[in-house]
């Protein structure tokens, strides 16, 4: 821990988060994007400073505005959050929440045109790096690393393969399925899943299930320094 840091759970820890949507070119002038609005990660940055931590933001584009109190990088691609994930640590935690783009375009220097009589374009994908993978392999490994796993079916079950898959310590699984609403909407139904269980939380604010979320990441991680 850092002296002379903030008072709180988290004082003098540092907490990596990622939050919103990330968008992929296509050209100049067009961009592949997703639903995430940030608003479950802003709202986890937003817990950890008032945690007392101190909290570096990596957020997509999004409508919100920057939490009091966090330093905020903005970016646009996968790769671009990749790369600031990569300067900005070390951490003690690292918080996935961002819906990062699976794939990217082979994306055109100069606006796709549409000419008379022409084939529609058809556009080749590109994997791009897993950001939280990385992060929970890398040799500065944070001491917790969270991810997000954004389902429309068995939802539990496709988290735990994530949480294994990825090296992480915790996977917070969401239901996205239309029925649900929670890309874009304030409340989350969240089930904290761990290699010893799940534990299925209410239907809460978006800000409760971060502030629970930063109490419960606070106490695993004293815990682990008494041990
Ligand atoms: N994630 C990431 N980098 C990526 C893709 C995902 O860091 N390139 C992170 C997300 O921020 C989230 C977690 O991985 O914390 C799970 O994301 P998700 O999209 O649910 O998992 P995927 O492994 O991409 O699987 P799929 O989209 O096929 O469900
Ligand atoms: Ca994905």
């Amino acid at each position: 821990r850092l002296p002379g840091a903030a008072k709180g759970p988290l004082s003098g820890r540092h907490v990596v988060v990622t939050s919103g949507p990330t968008h992929e070119a296509i050209d100049p002038v067009r961009y592949i994007a997703n639903r995430s609005s940030g608003k479950q990660g802003h709202a986890i940055a937003a817990a950890a400073v008032a945690a007392g931590a101190r909290v570096t933001l990596i957020s997509g584009p999004v409508t919100l505005p920057d939490p009091a109190g966090c330093d905020v990088v903005r970016v646009e691609s996968a790769r671009d959050m990749f790369a600031a994930v990569a300067r900005v640590l070390p951490a003690d935690i690292f918080i996935g929440a961002a819906a990062v783009a699976d794939w990217r375009v082979e994306a055109a220097a100069d606006k796709i045109k549409k000419r008379q009589g022409a084939a529609a374009p058809t556009f080749s994908l590109v994997e791009n790096p897993d950001i939280l993978a990385t992060v929970s392999r890398a040799s500065n490994r944070p001491r917790l690393v969270v991810g997000f796993a954004a389902e429309t079916r068995d939802v539990i079950a496709h988290a735990k393969e994530k949480l294994l898959r990825k090296d992480c310590d915790l996977i917070i699984a969401n239901d996205v399925s239309e029925a649900a609403g929670v890309f874009g909407g304030d409340a989350n139904e969240a089930h904290l899943v761990s290699r010893s269980g799940v534990e299925s939380w209410p239907r809460m604010s978006k800000e409760a299930v971060a502030a629970q979320l930063i109490a419960r990441l606070a106490d695993i991680l004293d815990r682990s320094e008494a041990a």
